[in-house]
């Protein structure tokens, strides 16, 4: 492999424009996470300590074992939405280390709302279930809820991907071999009783965890039976006379240990093997990348510039470097992790398909990861590509990476713009993580270009019926648009609808990938295939 050179010169005006233009947007996600992070309102964290609970962010970190990650996805979830009264969506969901082992951590934050489910928390724990299930991960549920956030019980119960699902889900992982251990550490209330029911091994905390299918109110009123929620389903309830749960713990403290114990026992699975090396830091500072990443995104950002700054000592075997050169492939290190790296250098041809079809093809038969760095306006058009077969080479791509049977990490560090979203492995791929940068820009096309073809339409439309369009009213409709397409491009619309699995700064990305490698390793890569290609 050989060293990237750099051209970046870290006193020129392009490079502190660019940096002071990114600083910027990493003051605010600062901010964002900062403010996101902190959970509920005031005064619900004081009644949660006040019951001699732990915060959710408290539980997990007990938990873990100490001194390792946390890879925390979807801060974001529901950020600007609910008048943010739904910070996090209510719920922390990541991967952690227990006795060696990653598992999945889902945990009900009850200062929001009472932990209760708008369609974002729903999004964000079924999505955590998916991750558990691609990559053969045991999941750990933390419970502290009350169920379907009620008011919006139309966008959280009745579809497929809904409510039901995360029990779907739970039987699902259980049988392919994934310990489903539950927690109950406060309200378990209607269908959330069947997380600690439909758990493999279940704990519940004493005079805190209750578990019920209707509440004291409820069957109050169906059948006049006065009872109280302790004797309804309360720890000593549970744990003595129905079976539902196995576990009696006496506080959130012990509780905890008791599901370390849990996985003390569980053996390991056999793991898919990877030439790891000694992680070597890269020879350019990835602290440089704010001054690198283009502020204006007409222009190009240098893909070298930036894999000199994620690939360990700045290396990287180039693959096809004279060939298709809007497509930047090869291999490198990622904190001692084999990568083959796909990244975007301008607008994609027939021929940047077909060298990224070969590419996954060869990661595909050596089994090594790939890490799509996603910077796409999308495909060339025009009657010439569209003549010689653009759609035709096109599919081959994305047949390629709809069918790689190796792990996908996709970070997308600038746009992500229509079929380019795709070809390079957007979120309707299944890529088995995909993060954004937090300057990042998602939508089917540009702003601008969306406020053109419409105004254009409009235009002819007109025109059709023999009347000429008022300039201003384009105008506006133009301005309209472009507005539109601002706010609902951000990385932050993304994330807070669950797009994505967070936003994560640049500087972070060597680390979050080689997390995404390792749980990866949990279950083994499957054989190269692929569809019929069209010729
Ligand atoms: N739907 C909508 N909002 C709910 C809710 C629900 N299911 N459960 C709780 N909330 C809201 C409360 O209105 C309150 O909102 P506010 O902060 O704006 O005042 C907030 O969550 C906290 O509720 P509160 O009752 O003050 O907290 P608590 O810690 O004492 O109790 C619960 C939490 C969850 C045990 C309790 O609220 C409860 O039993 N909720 C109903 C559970 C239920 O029957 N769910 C069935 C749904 S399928």
């Amino acid at each position: 492999m050989f060293t990237i050179p750099t051209h970046i010169d870290t006193d020129s005006t392009e490079y502190l424009e660019n940096k002071m233009h990114y600083d910027d947007i990493l003051d605010k996600h600062r901010e964002f996470m900062h403010r996101v992070m902190e959970g509920g309102p005031v005064r619900a964290i004081e009644k949660h300590r006040s019951r001699g609970k732990l915060l959710a962010r408290e539980r997990i970190d007990l938990l873990i074992d100490p001194g390792t990650p946390f890879l925390e996805l979807s801060t974001l979830a529901a950020f600007g939405q609910y008048d943010d009264s739904f910070p996090a969506a209510g719920i922390i969901t990541g991967i952690g280390v227990i006795h060696g082992h990653e598992v999945v951590i889902i945990a009900n934050d009850a200062t929001v709302k009472g932990g209760t489910y708008v369609k974002e928390t729903i999004r964000k724990h079924i999505r955590a279930q998916e991750i558990a299930m691609q990559n053969g991960l045991p999941c750990v549920y933390m419970v502290d809820s009350g169920g379907v956030f009620l008011p919006e019980q139309a966008e959280v119960f009745p579809d497929r991907d809904d409510f039901g699902r995360i029990f779907f889900n739970q039987a699902k992982l259980s049988a392919q071999g994934c310990p489903q251990i539950a927690i109950v550490m406060g309200s378990c209330t209607a269908g959330g009783a069947y997380i600690p029911a439909m758990s493999d091994e279940t704990i519940i905390v004493k005079n805190q965890g209750t578990i019920f299918i209707g509440g004291p109110p409820l069957v109050k009123a169906a059948t006049g039976e006065i009872v109280t929620p302790e004797e309804l389903g309360g720890a000593e309830v549970h744990t003595t006379k129905s079976g539902v749960a196995d576990h009696f713990a006496e506080n959130d403290q012990h509780a905890v240990s008791l599901c370390r114990g849990i996985f003390e026992s569980i053996q390991p699975t056999e793991k898919q093997q990877l030439d790891k090396k000694p992680v070597e830091e890269p020879l350019y500072d990835p602290m440089e990348l704010p001054g690198i990443l283009q502020a204006d995104q007409k222009k190009q950002t240098d893909p070298y510039e930036v894999i000199a700054r994620l690939a360990d000592g700045s290396r990287f075997h180039e693959f096809k470097a004279r060939y298709a050169t809007t497509l930047v492939t090869g291999f490198a290190r990622m904190m001692g992790y084999p990568v083959g790296i796909i990244a975007n250098n301008g607008v994609l041809f027939a021929e940047s398909s077909l060298k990224g079809t070969h590419f996954i093809q060869l990661c595909n038969f050596r089994k090594i990861p790939i890490v799509f760095l996603q910077n796409i306006t999308g495909f060339m058009v025009g009657k010439s590509y569209e003549n010689a077969g653009l759609a035709r080479d096109g599919a081959k791509l994305v047949h390629a990476v709809a069918n790689a049977s190796i792990p996908k990490i996709t970070i997308i560090t600038g746009g992500s713009y229509g079929a380019g979203n795709y070809a390079m492995e957007g979120r309707a791929f299944d890529p088995h993580f995909l993060f954004m940068w937090p300057g990042a820009r998602i939508s089917v096309m540009g702003g601008q270009q969306a406020a053109n073809v419409l105004a254009q339409i409009k235009i002819d439309q007109l025109k059709a019926i023999g009347l000429n369009a008022n300039p201003k009213e384009i105008e506006s409709m133009k301005a309209e648009i472009l507005q539109k397409y601002e706010t609902e491009s951000s990385a932050y619309y993304s994330s807070s609808r669950l797009w994505d699995d967070g936003i994560i700064e640049p500087m972070q990305t060597r680390q979050v990938v080689a997390l995404a490698i390792a749980t990866s390793l949990n279950k083994k890569y499957g054989p190269p295939r692929s569809g019929v290609y069209r010729m």
